[in-house]
């Protein structure tokens, strides 16, 4: 109630008391369990300098024990690079989408994934890469499809029935999570936030929650010192000097977003005024 109240437009889980905080958030096998670089990058090639492809080469594996896994850290540090090396060495598509989605606007991903091995240990039914910075071309992909002449139902029914160009970016970013994401299922998420509103972002939270209740896994790059704050996740935070695992509140993310918001002008003043 107090936080209908709040934002009326947060989505709620299913029923009371739906969910018990206390169970374990830890799946029985996660589709993906590691990934670590199984052959040398060109040292011509700027991967060979990237601080995430420096360090994975150093430690054995990169280990995802738990449901959630979120890849923290500055920007440039890597970890979209990781990501989308991931996803396409687990055979999504660059720029996003299914497994079978196959449409490229330019080849600009990195060959980081002929360098990768993924621990796969169990076969998920369902899979999504998404990536806020190219989901305008992923929403593209589908009005495509379905302007072929088919018997098939219209793929976008899948997506809520609505084009994703039809909603703004927050709304059908929301749209596909709720509609396409099926459960039993791999998710890739490249800074998801960007597109939410605080309150949407919480709703995702639901929505993340609902489908690691049913047995799926999140690897997710993020910002967002909300969308971390998923309990029992895996934050990893990537650095010029090493990848380590990190408590939610000791990110910089948690750290800095609070002391701007207890104090904003404090902050302000320091950062405008300079002392
Ligand atoms: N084709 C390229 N040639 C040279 N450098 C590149 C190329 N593509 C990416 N980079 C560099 O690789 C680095 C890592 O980029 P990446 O997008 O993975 O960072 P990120 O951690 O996701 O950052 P952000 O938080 O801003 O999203 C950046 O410094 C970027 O400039
Ligand atoms: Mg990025």
């Amino acid at each position: 109630m107090y936080l209908q109240r709040l934002a009326p437009h947060i989505r709620m889980p299913k029923g009371k008391g739906a969910f018990d905080l206390g169970e374990s958030f830890q799946m029985q096998r996660n589709y993906i369990s590691s990934v670590r670089i199984s052959s040398p990058v060109d040292e011509a090639s700027y991967l060979h300098e990237l601080p995430v492809v420096r360090h994975l080469t150093q430690m054995k594996e990169l280990v995802f024990s738990k449901a959630v896994t979120f890849l923290v850290g500055e920007n440039g540090t890597g970890k979209s690079t990781l990501l989308e090396a991931i996803a396409v060495a687990y055979g999504f598509n660059a720029e996003g989408g299914s497994r079978n989605f196959s449409f490229s606007t330019s080849e600009t991903h990195s060959d980081l994934h002929r360098h990768l091995t993924l621990t796969k240990s169990a076969f998920p039914k369902d899979g999504f890469f998404l990536r806020a910075e190219s989901f305008y071309n992923t929403a593209s992909y589908i009005d495509e499809l379905d302007a072929i002449p088919t018997r098939q139902p219209h793929i976008v029914a899948s997506y809520g029935g609505r084009s994703l160009h039809k909603q703004s970016h927050g709304e059908s970013f929301l749209a596909l999570v709720q509609n396409r994401f099926g459960g039993n299922g791999i998710y890739l998420l490249d800074e998801p936030e960007a597109a939410l509103s605080p309150s949407r972002l919480m709703s995702l939270l639901v929505h993340i929650h609902e489908l690691v209740q049913n047995n799926s896994q999140f690897i997710i790059a993020s910002h967002s010192p909300i969308l971390m704050a998923y309990p029992e996740a895996e934050v990893y935070h990537l650095s010029e000097d090493r990848i380590c695992s990190v408590d939610y509140k000791d990110t910089e993310h948690y750290q800095l977003t609070r002391r701007f918001l207890e104090n904003p002008e404090r902050m302000l003043h320091y950062l405008l005024e300079g002392n």
